[in-house]
């Protein structure tokens, strides 16, 4: 019998055959002649100079509201440390990057899961449950093709949040790795935007979707006071970043190559989408899901009381691993699961989702709605 090729929906993450490999070794040869001192020194906490000028111009906010880190994970870090204790209650969208999940559990707070909604977190359920007596410090937001569900935050959304906010004084972590990725549809205004400078918004990128995940360079635009706490942690924690990685990202952004990498992720991803939708209609017709318009994840609800534990260990006999919603969720999610595109040529979507369906056709009654 032939070997099955084994598929992995499971990590969001790229394939390498969309990553500028020739271009980020050429940016790197020139950065380090360009710069080999303050790329190969200890740097300052709050990033490389260069990076950071980049990123003043392209969010027009000046370099002291910037804090560039390792990942955007550290990012994320430095600001829960910073900012939630036991207790603290925060606002997470359900379902959310199962890594948030982790890191606020871990600080003892007291999440606060919103459903969420084709066109984002159900700002009505959070306004009631605002006005009920819930006392956020922070509401963490992925506005854009969400992960793990793939939807995106509408504009009339985002304005009430913000509003919500202002009037419940809590801040609004804007959590955005994915927002360059966007294939198809109208780009709506960040929150961090749309706040004006009133300190309502704290936001995070990152570049390990628009260069690579390796380079680990992610960044925090946000009010003075908080990066200026945030870097003094900073320093406390590793003296400053990774300056060759930011060096090298810095070069990359300036010469542009960014934009090529970046349209080449996007041609790819909608590919990839388009063979997910495709395989889900024509293989699971029982899927339901929200197209992404961009990014790297689909959610996929099927009838409820669909053993989804048992459809991913049937998958996984048959080579394919995805990621069971229950993983992104406090409560809930049995029925449900994520599939990352982002990695997986068409045609091994295609045989993917034609073995989870067998999978799920195979599943026992009671596992069966
Ligand atoms: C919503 C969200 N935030 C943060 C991250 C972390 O990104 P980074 O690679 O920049 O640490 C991810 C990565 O998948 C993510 O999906």
């Amino acid at each position: 019998m032939a070997e099955l090729t084994n598929i992995s929906l499971s990590r969001g993450a790229p394939s390498l055959d969309i990553i500028a490999v020739d271009e980020l070794a050429a940016a790197a040869q020139r950065a380090l002649e360009h710069d080999p001192g303050g790329m190969l020194a200890y740097g300052t906490s709050a990033g490389y100079p260069r990076l950071l000028e980049w990123l003043s111009g392209k969010h027009g906010v000046p370099p002291e509201q910037l804090l560039a880190t390792n990942g955007s994970m550290q990012a994320d870090a430095f600001l829960f440390q910073e900012l939630v204790g036991p207790g603290d209650v925060v606002v997470v969208e359900a379902p959310t990057y199962d890594r948030t999940l982790l890191s606020l559990t871990k600080l003892g707070a007291e999440v606060l899961a919103i459903p969420l909604e084709a066109d984002g977190i159900d700002v009505g359920a959070l306004e009631a449950a605002l006005e009920e007596g819930a006392r956020p410090v922070l509401a963490h937001i992925i506005p854009n093709f969400q992960n793990p569900a793939g939807c995106t935050l509408s504009l009339e959304k985002r304005e009430r949040l913000l509003a919500l906010a202002r009037t419940y004084d809590f801040l609004i972590f804007e959590d955005d790795p994915y927002v360059e990725l966007r294939f198809e549809g109208e780009s709506l205004p960040r929150m961090l935007e749309l706040d004006d400078d009133a300190g309502s918004v704290v936001y995070a990128s990152s570049f390990s979707k628009t260069v690579a995940p390796g380079i680990r360079v992610g960044y925090l635009v946000g009010p003075n006071d908080l990066i200026g706490r945030l870097r003094k942690r900073a320093t406390e924690t590793y003296i400053s970043p990774n300056m060759v990685s930011q060096g090298i990202v810095a070069e990359f952004c300036v010469s542009g190559a960014i934009d090529r990498s970046v349209a080449t992720v996007k041609v790819a991803l909608r590919e990839r989408r388009d063979a997910t939708t495709g395989a889900l209609d024509k293989h699971l017709p029982d899927a339901r899901y929200v197209t992404p318009e961009g990014g790297y994840f689909l959610w996929v609800d099927l009838p409820e009381g669909t053993d989804v534990a048992a459809l991913a260990a049937g998958a996984a006999e048959r080579g394919v691993v995805f990621e069971q919603g229950t993983g992104f969720m406090i409560e809930g999610g049995e029925s449900s699961l994520r599939l990352a595109y982002s990695a997986v040529p068409p045609d091994q979507i295609d045989e993917a989702i034609a073995r989870i369906a067998e999978a799920y056709r195979e599943l026992p009654a009671p596992a069966r709605a």
